[in-house]
């Protein structure tokens, strides 16, 4: 069993797994070159030669548990027929929602557009470098992958204020997202992915009445879903504010939390297996403050079953070093 498999299913607090979130991209001068002759995001997910090799670079440098497969969650809106770009310095932007086209979208043609990422799977899982080791599938959640539907960009710190005037279109999109996300995910289980995280970036956008319509039913039964597959799943629903709640609900294998969660506190409040929290802006500091800030979060987990990880993923500015250091002294901290 791979440490972050004995970490989840056997609450085993020794081993100290690590991984990191972003942790193939742009502060690595080796994604930098593929990405620099790649100008067509979305092709480069798509392209499961590259793809499955940006996803080994980390794994090449550094001693981490587990690769996630390099793709993105915005892939789905686009296999749904929505137009998605990314632009330089602005991030994702999405088409005009069409329900009626949305609405027709063939099992077969959404599986025929990922088939590179299913591709891609395969090969990682067929490197030896991972032979040991788990291999992350992701999705968005419903509500985030909502969000960048209606939205059409990232919402920065709000929503427009007519995001929900339209709650027909809000409801069946919903219903759409949660039929394909689950054959994307059964899909990715199927080429070789150990375990699923849920990313839902823009879970802090949403106040307490609404929570349980747009995040509550919808991840619950995507968690469901595959825990009867039988892998692990991981939630990381960031910023939302009360995580305590939400691991009752939701009931997680793990949940990640985002830095500017108190740590303390989710270990009182919560008995699940707990990842992340660490601040990427600190792999931007000095080797003595990254590890003051990881020493912390080992001294607050040290009784509990813990993965180590980011509170949101490695930013673009951060040194390599600073990663490597940061994996080792986890991996050798007593
Ligand atoms: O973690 C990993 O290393 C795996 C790959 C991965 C990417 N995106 C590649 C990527 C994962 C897990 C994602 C998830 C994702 N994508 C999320 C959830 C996590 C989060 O960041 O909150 C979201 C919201 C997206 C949508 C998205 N993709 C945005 C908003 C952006 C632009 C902003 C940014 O951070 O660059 C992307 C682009 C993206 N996805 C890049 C990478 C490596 C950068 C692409 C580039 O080279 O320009």
């Amino acid at each position: 069993m791979t440490p972050i498999q004995q970490c989840i299913r056997k609450k085993e607090i020794k081993l100290r797994p690590i991984w990191l979130m972003r942790q193939a991209g742009r502060y690595l001068d080796e994604f930098r070159e593929i990405r620099k002759l790649n100008t067509n995001f979305i092709k480069l997910c798509l392209n499961s030669n590259l793809s499955s090799e940006i996803t080994l670079q980390p794994l090449k440098r550094f001693d981490l548990d587990a690769a996630i497969i390099f793709s993105d969650i915005l892939l789905v809106p686009y296999a749904l027929g929505q137009k998605v770009e990314f632009r330089k310095d602005f991030g994702p932007e999405l088409g005009n929602i069409d329900l009626e086209s949305i609405s027709k979208t063939e099992e077969l043609d959404f599986f025929k557009k990922l088939l590179p990422v299913y591709k891609s799977i395969e090969k990682v899982k067929n490197n030896k470098l991972v032979s040991k080791k788990d291999l992350i599938g992701f999705v968005g959640a419903p509500w985030t992958l909502l969000v960048y539907m209606i939205n059409k960009c990232s919402p920065k710190q709000k929503l427009k204020k007519d995001f929900f005037k339209d709650k027909y279109l809000i409801k069946e999109i919903l219903l759409i997202l949660e039929k394909f996300l689950k054959i994307h995910i059964e899909n990715q289980i199927k080429s070789g992915a150990t375990i699923i995280q849920i990313f839902d970036s823009w879970a802090g956008l949403i106040d307490d009445e609404n929570l349980k319509e747009y995040i509550y039913i919808p991840t619950l039964n995507l968690v469901n879903f595959i825990k009867s597959l039988h892998v692990p799943v991981i939630c990381f629903p960031r910023e939302i504010r009360n995580y305590q709640e939400y691991c009752k609900i939701i009931k997680p294998d793990v949940i990640n939390i985002d830095y500017s969660t108190n740590p303390e506190k989710i270990r009182k409040e919560i008995d699940i297996v707990v990842q992340g929290g660490l601040d990427p802006k600190i792999l931007l500091t000095n080797k003595d403050k990254l590890k003051a800030e990881a020493k912390k979060y080992l001294e607050i987990f040290k009784d509990h079953p813990y993965i180590f990880n980011l509170g949101h993923g490695v930013l673009p500015k951060t040194d390599p070093q600073m990663v490597d250091y940061l994996i080792k002294f986890v991996k050798s901290y007593y």
